[in-house]
C-alpha cells in the first residue's frame, strides 16, 4: 500500500512538472506569434505610401495657394529707380533683374484657366504714344488675368477711357490715380467684379519717403483660376 501511494504521487508530481512545460511552450508559441505579427505589422507600415512632402509656396507668400488658384506677388517701383517686380505662379515674369520693366505701367496678361503667361510689357506713360497704349489695353481678352504695377509715374498718359478699361477688370482705385501714386493691382478679364487684390501708396510731399516719391506698394496672395 506504501510503494502504491508513493507511485501514484510520483505520476502526480510528473503530470503536474508535464503539464507545466507544455504551458511554458504554449506561452513561448504566443510569445514568437507575437513577434511573427510584429515583424509583419512593421513591414506593412514601411508598405504605406509616404506622404508627398508640403509644398512650399510660391512667389515669397506665407501660405501654399488652394488648387485652383494661382499664387502672384506684385511689388510697384520705387521712385523712378529701382523696377517693380512680378512674380505669377512661382516665377519671376517681370523685374529690373530681368531688365523687362520700365517707367510707366508694367502689365503681365495671363490665360485665367491654365496660367499660361499671354504676353507682358511696360506701357511708358511718361513718354509713350497713348494710342499704342489704349490699343494694347483693349486688346485684353475675357478670361485673362491681368497683373499691374506702377514705376516712376502712371497718372501723366493716363485718359479716362484707359481708366475705364481698369474699372471694368476690377479697379477701384484707378480713377483716383494721380501723379507719382505707387499703384498695384491684380483682376480679371470680362468678369465684371470688384477685384480685392490693389493697393495704392499715394504720393504726398508730407509724407513721401523718397525724395518725391511715396513708398512702394506691394500685394500678394491667390486668384482664383477661371474655370
Ligand atoms: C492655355 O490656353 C491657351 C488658350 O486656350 C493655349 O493657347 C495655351 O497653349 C494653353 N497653355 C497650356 C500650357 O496648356
Amino acid at each position: 500500500m506504501r510503494l502504491r501511494g508513493l507511485v501514484y504521487a510520483a505520476a502526480v508530481i510528473l503530470l503536474i512538472l508535464l503539464v507545466w512545460r507544455i504551458s511554458d511552450q504554449h506561452s513561448h508559441i504566443h510569445e514568437r506569434a507575437r513577434d511573427i505579427q510584429h515583424i509583419f505589422s512593421v513591414h506593412e507600415i514601411s508598405w504605406v505610401p509616404t506622404t508627398t512632402p508640403a509644398a512650399s509656396p510660391k512667389c515669397k507668400l506665407s501660405k501654399v495657394c488652394p488648387i485652383d488658384h494661382f499664387a502672384f506677388q506684385i511689388t510697384s517701383g520705387a521712385a523712378d529707380v529701382v523696377g517693380p517686380k512680378i512674380c505669377f505662379e512661382g516665377k519671376i515674369v517681370m523685374s529690373g533683374v530681368i531688365n523687362n520693366v520700365g517707367h510707366g505701367l508694367n502689365i503681365v496678361v495671363v490665360n485665367g484657366e491654365n496660367g499660361t503667361v499671354e504676353k507682358c510689357a511696360y506701357l511708358n506713360m511718361i513718354i509713350g504714344k497713348p494710342e499704342d497704349i489704349l490699343a494694347y489695353l483693349k486688346d485684353i481678352k475675357p478670361g485673362m488675368i491681368v497683373l499691374a504695377a506702377s514705376f516712376h509715374d502712371v497718372a501723366k498718359m493716363l485718359t479716362d477711357e484707359m481708366r475705364e478699361i481698369f474699372d471694368a477688370l476690377g479697379s477701384t482705385m484707378i480713377k483716383s490715380i494721380k501723379h507719382r501714386d505707387s499703384w498695384v493691382f491684380a483682376g480679371g478679364a470680362g468678369t465684371n467684379e470688384k477685384s480685392p487684390f490693389e493697393k495704392v501708396a499715394v504720393s504726398d510731399p508730407k509724407s513721401n519717403i523718397y525724395e518725391g516719391w511715396p513708398d512702394v506698394a506691394k500685394i500678394g496672395g491667390c486668384f482664383p483660376r477661371k474655370i
